[in-house]
């Protein structure tokens, strides 16, 4: 089982909308998936509610993340959730603090989606070094993928901030400002099944090819 993290500093960025969407794209490959929604407000939980995505949300968002033993017994359930599943994603609250810290610490991948924008930029190499003191007593070194999410096609913002990207880190392909992304979310389904034709699943298709390519499920 590899579990998949989503995190950044900043809120609204689209932690949520790329987790869910990842973890449709892998149950879709055959996957066995479950995403473990530790996001205070339960988006996940929420999008899950009409029952028509494809794998199973855990509703663990109203845990209190900064106490030491619900952290510690949070990390054995998910460690428990091995035999049954392929893939774990966590969906978390923005900062460094309660959920994030749970998956800055067990991810074997982290996914930081990131907008575009200078603020974004910055958010994110305070994310990575979160992560890697996160991780600092299993002396490992971090898998960290940004994704570009959100961004305004032909802009010549987005196009100098993602050509900036690399210097950071491992980088996915884009995700566009894509309409179907947010309708997907109020439908209950991840975009694949939404808009089987549409480029946000194209591009969701990418992001979990880097996931993929960056670890594997044996
Ligand atoms: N690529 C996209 N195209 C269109 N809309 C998007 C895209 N990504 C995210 N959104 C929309 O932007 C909003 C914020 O996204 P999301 O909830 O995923 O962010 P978040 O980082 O999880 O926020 P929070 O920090 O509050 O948990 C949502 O309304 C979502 O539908
Ligand atoms: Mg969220």
């Amino acid at each position: 089982m590899k579990i998949i993290g989503s995190i950044n500093e900043k809120g609204g960025v689209g932690k949520t909308t790329i987790i869910v969407n990842v973890c449709g794209d892998l149950a879709s490959r055959g996957y066995k998936v479950a995403l473990v929604d530790a996001e205070p407000q339960e988006s996940a939980t929420q999008i899950a509610q009409s029952e028509k995505l494809n794998y199973k949300v855990l509703a663990w968002g109203e845990r209190d993340y900064e106490n030491v033993e619900v952290l510690q017994e949070v990390k054995r359930s998910i460690k428990a959730l091995e035999k049954d599943f392929d893939f774990v994603g966590i969906d978390t609250e923005p900062g460094f603090h309660g959920s994030a810290v749970l998956a800055a610490a067990l991810s074997d991948l982290t996914i930081i989606p990131i907008g575009a924008s200078s603020l974004d930029v910055w958010a994110t190499t305070r994310t990575i070094d979160f992560i890697h003191s996160a991780q600092e007593d299993q002396g490992g070194n971090p898998l960290v993928l940004i994704v570009p999410n959100r961004i305004q096609p032909n802009t010549i913002m987005s196009r100098d901030l993602l050509s900036m990207l690399p210097e950071y880190g491992k980088v996915s392909e884009p995700v566009y400002l894509r309409v179907e992304l947010a309708e997907a979310a109020t439908a209950g389904q991840w975009v694949g099944d939404y808009a089987p034709k549409g480029k946000g699943k194209e591009e969701i298709n990418k992001v979990t090819d880097s996931i993929l390519g960056e670890i594997s499920n044996d």
